[in-house]
Formats: structure tokens, sequence, C-alpha cells
């Protein structure tokens, strides 16, 4: 058996360093948790929601079972790496994405990179049966997204001194009288 050494200075400092490290996570982390159990009013706040009809619920399911998680998120299930199709509901109607699933390239008037005709990976959504992409037609349009969000396609209501202060930097004057202020329009 070795004979135990004594660490060597520069393994003392390393060892050091690291330790201090994970102190500060440990630490870090425990006052995260205390301020988040202890305050009153949520820390992450969601802006997306779902209110799912009994087709939409369907269409939940279906959007597991055809494997749209594996390129898509919702409802925190799926994978980061695709679309997140969270809020879509609040962008696109039940008849768009109907006919999106089943005519991808007409929808997009573009390239589409994996929903479409075959060999694209996707391509078999287009085959599935009617009532399937009826439902997760539904599903979708039915997740909901609050102005404001990320997926939102209107800013939010209240008053934002950085948007006051992008628009007063990068505007042209012209486009004050040109344009009106989406943050004054009302949900449709
Ligand atoms: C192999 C990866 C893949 C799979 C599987 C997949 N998608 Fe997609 N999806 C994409 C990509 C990429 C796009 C962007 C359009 C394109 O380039 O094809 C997209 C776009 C969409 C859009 C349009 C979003 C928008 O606002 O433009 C919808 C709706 C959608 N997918 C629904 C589904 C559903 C429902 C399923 C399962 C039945 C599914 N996708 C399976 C990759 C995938």
């Amino acid at each position: 058996m070795a004979s135990k050494q004594p660490l060597k200075q520069g393994e003392k400092v390393l060892f050091g360093i690291f330790a201090a490290f994970l102190a500060l996570a440990v630490l870090a982390y425990a006052v995260l948790e205390v301020v988040r159990l202890t305050s009153d009013t949520p820390m992450f706040q969601s802006k997306t929601s779902y209110d799912l009809s009994e087709e939409g619920k369907l269409g939940s399911k279906l959007f597991r079972e055809r494997r749209c998680t594996a390129c898509h998120r919702a409802m925190r299930n799926g994978t980061n790496m695709g679309l997140n199709l969270d809020g879509i509901g609040s962008r696109r109607d039940r008849e768009w994405l109907f006919d999106f699933l089943t005519e991808p390239e007409r929808m997009y008037g573009a390239k589409t990179l994996d929903h479409g005709y075959p060999p694209k990976e996707a391509a078999y959504v287009a085959q599935l049966p009617k009532e399937e992409r009826m439902a997760l037609a539904t599903f979708l349009s039915e997740l909901k997204s609050e102005r404001g969000s990320a997926s939102a396609p209107l800013p939010p209501r209240d008053d934002s001194g950085f948007i006051d202060r992008m628009v007063e930097m990068w505007a042209p004057e012209s486009w004050r009288k040109e344009y009106k202020d989406v943050r004054t329009a009302e949900d449709e």
C-alpha cells in the first residue's frame, strides 16, 4: 500500500478553491429557496396558460404519442431544442394550425425544415388521420399566452421605460406619426 503523502501546496490551493465554490453554490441555493418560500409574490410568473376542452385533452395525449415532443415543447413537456409551442394559440387560430399540419409548405409559403413531404422527418404528421390532426390543432389553439410573454403577439400593456427609451433612441421622428403604438392596442 502506498504510504499517505501530505498534500502539496498547489493541491491545497486547488481543493481550497473548489471547496469555496461548492460552499458558495450551496449557500446561494439555500438563500434562493428561503426567499422563494417566504415571498408572497411568485418569483417566476407564468405568462402562458392552457384550459383544455375534451378534444384538446385528446390532442394533448396525441401530442406526446405521435412524437411531437421529440421536436417541440408545450405545457412543460418535450424538448427545449425545437420550436416551443406554448402560447401558439394566441398567434394562430385552429384553422391555420389544422392547415399547417396538413399542408405545411403552402401555409409557410417558404421552405420548411421538417414538416412537408417525405423524406422530411416530420412528413408523417400530414399523413395522420384527419381526426388526429383536428384534435392536435384544437389542443394547440388552446395554448394561450398573456401580453408581454415571449410568445405573445403583443407587448405588455403597461408603460415600459425600456421600450420608451428604445423608441426614443432608434425610431425616426416620422414613424411616430406614421405608426401607432401597439402597446395601446386593444386585445383582439
Ligand atoms: C422532426 C422534428 C419535428 C417533429 C417530429 C414535429 N415537428 Fe412541428 N415543427 C418542426 C419544425 C422544424 C418546424 C418549423 C417548420 C419547418 O421548418 O418544418 C415545426 C413547426 C410546427 C408548427 C408551426 C409553428 C409556427 O408557429 O410556425 C406546428 C403547429 C407544429 N410544428 C406542430 C407539430 C405537431 C402537432 C407535431 C406532432 C404531430 C410536430 N409538429 C412534429 C419540427 C418537428
